[in-house]
C-alpha cells in the first residue's frame, strides 16, 4: 500500500476534528520517508515511536515499511486512543504495543519521534532512548521548521555522539541522532519553593516544569475562599499537581483527585504528592477531561486550563475542560478557574457551568468562580 492510499484512512478522533486540523502532517510523511532505509533493516520489535500524534508513524511503519511489533509511547491519552481507533479502522490492531517512555526504546534500532514543544520534553526523550536503545540505533526526530531551534541539536548532542540535520521538505525537517551515550535520566527534576512551602517534581513534558506558573500562583492565592465546606475536590488538568497539593495540605478532611491526560503530568503529580508527604491524600489519574470521574460527584473543581492545541491558539481545549467541570460538579458545587485576562471565558463559563463571578483580577490573570446550576 502507498502513503497516498493509507494516510487518508486515518482520523484524529476522539480528538477535536475540523477541516484545518489533520491526522497526518508533513512531518509524519517526511519521517517515514527518511526512515525507509533503516526501517528495512529492522527485525520484529526493533522499531519504536515516541509522541505519535494520531498513529500515522506507528501504523505507517507497519503498513508502508513492514515493521512488526512496534513499540510506542505517547504523552497524550487522546493520541493513544486515536492510534487505537486508527489501528482498528485499518485492520492493524495488535501490530504495536503502548509502553511508558522509559521502556519504549529498549533494544530499538530505529526510533521515530515527533518533536515535543518543550526542550525539557526533548531532553527526557533523548535520555530515555539513549539509556536503553541498541548501540546502532538511528533516532529520527521530526518537526515543523518554524518550531525547530539549534538548542534541539544541542539537547540531542548531550545524549548522542552524532547528530545531523536533513534537508527541509514542505516546512518540516528531520534531525538524525546516532551513537547513544547511555546515562541515568535527569528526570523527574525537583525544585523547592520555600515561598509556598512545597517541592515540585517534574518530568520533561510537564507544563511549567518544576516552576510554578504565574496563573497557577494567582489561583493558589485565593484557594482558601473556594467552596469552604467541600468534601471532594478535583484538580482538572493537574500538571505537576501544585493546586492539588495546596488543597490537600490546607484541608485535612478533603478528598483530592488530580487528573491529567499527559503521562508526564500524572507521573510528575504522583512524584510531587510523594515529595510533599501527601501521596495518601491525593489520587492521581490519567484520563481525558476527567472521564474517569463520576457525574455530579465533586464539590470543588480547580482548573488552570490550556489554551493551545498544537501551535494554534484556540479555546476548544479549555471549553472541553469547562464542560467536564460542569459534568462532574454536583449542583451548587464550584469551579475555580484562572485564565489570561485577554481571554473572554466568563460568558462561556456562565453558559456551560452556571452563574460566574470574578474572584480576582490582575492585569494578566483573571480568576472566576462558577457555581454549578
Ligand atoms: C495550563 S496547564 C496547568 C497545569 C497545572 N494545573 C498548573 O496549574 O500548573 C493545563 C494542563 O491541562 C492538561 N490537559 C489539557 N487538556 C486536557 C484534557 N483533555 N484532559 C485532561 N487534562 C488535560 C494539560 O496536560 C496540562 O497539564
Amino acid at each position: 500500500m502507498s502513503g497516498a492510499e493509507f494516510f487518508p484512512l486515518l482520523r484524529r478522533e476522539p480528538d477535536i476534528e475540523s477541516p484545518e486540523l489533520v491526522a497526518v502532517d508533513a512531518t509524519d510523511r517526511l519521517l517515514l520517508d527518511e526512515a525507509a532505509a533503516p526501517l528495512a533493516l529492522c527485525g520484529r520489535g526493533e522499531v519504536a515511536v515516541v509522541d505519535d500524534a494520531y498513529g500515522a508513524l506507528t501504523l505507517g511503519a507497519v503498513a508502508l515499511h513492514g515493521a512488526s511489533d512496534v513499540r510506542v509511547s505517547q504523552d497524550l491519552l487522546v493520541g493513544e486512543r486515536a492510534l487505537a481507533r486508527n489501528a482498528e479502522r485499518t485492520g492493524l490492531t495488535g501490530t504495536y504495543r503502548s509502553l511508558p517512555l522509559a521502556e519504549v526504546a529498549a533494544g530499538a534500532r530505529v526510533v521515530l519521534v515527533q518533536a515535543p514543544k518543550a526542550l525539557d520534553g526533548l531532553r527526557e526523550i533523548a535520555e530515555r532512548i539513549a539509556a536503553v536503545a541498541a548501540p546502532d540505533v538511528t533516532v529520527l526526530l521530526g518537526g515543523r521548521v518554524k518550531h525547530m531551534t539549534h538548542a534541539m541539536n544541542d539537547v540531542l548532542r548531550d545524549s548522542f555522539g552524532d547528530v545531523s540535520a536533513t534537508l527541509a521538505r514542505q516546512k518540516s525537517r528531520v534531525l538524525v541522532a546516532r551513537l547513544p551515550q547511555p546515562a541515568p535520566s535527569s528526570f523527574p527534576r525537583r525544585q523547592e519553593h520555600p515561598d509556598l512551602g512545597l517541592t515540585v517534581c517534574a518530568h520533561g513534558a510537564a507544563f511549567a516544569g518544576t516552576k510554578i506558573d504565574i496563573g497557577t500562583r494567582t489561583l493558589a492565592g485565593v484557594l482558601d475562599r473556594a467552596a469552604p465546606g467541600a468534601g471532594t475536590a478535583l484538580d482538572l488538568g493537574s500538571g505537576t499537581g501544585v493546586l492539588a497539593i495546596l488543597l490537600a495540605r490546607a484541608r485535612p478532611g478533603l478528598e483530592v483527585v488530580a487528573s491529567d491526560q499527559s503521562a508526564a503530568a500524572v507521573a510528575s503529580a504522583a512524584a510531587t504528592a510523594e515529595a510533599n508527604g501527601l501521596a495518601d491524600r491525593i489520587r492521581v489519574v490519567r484520563d481525558d477531561a476527567a472521564d474517569s470521574v463520576a457525574d455530579a460527584s465533586v464539590d470543588l473543581v480547580v482548573c488552570n486550563p490550556p489554551f493551545h492545541v498544537g501551535a494554534a491558539v484556540v479555546t476548544t481545549a479549555a471549553d472541553r475542560l469547562f464542560a467536564a467541570a460542569a459534568r462532574v460538579l454536583r449542583p451548587g458545587g464550584e469551579l475555580w478557574t484562572v485564565y489570561n485576562s485577554a481571554l473572554r471565558y466568563k460568558p462561556v463559563l456562565g453558559r456551560v457551568v452556571g452563574r460566574t463571578r470574578l474572584a480576582e483580577q490582575t492585569p494578566k490573570f483573571t480568576v472566576t468562580v462558577s457555581t454549578r446550576r
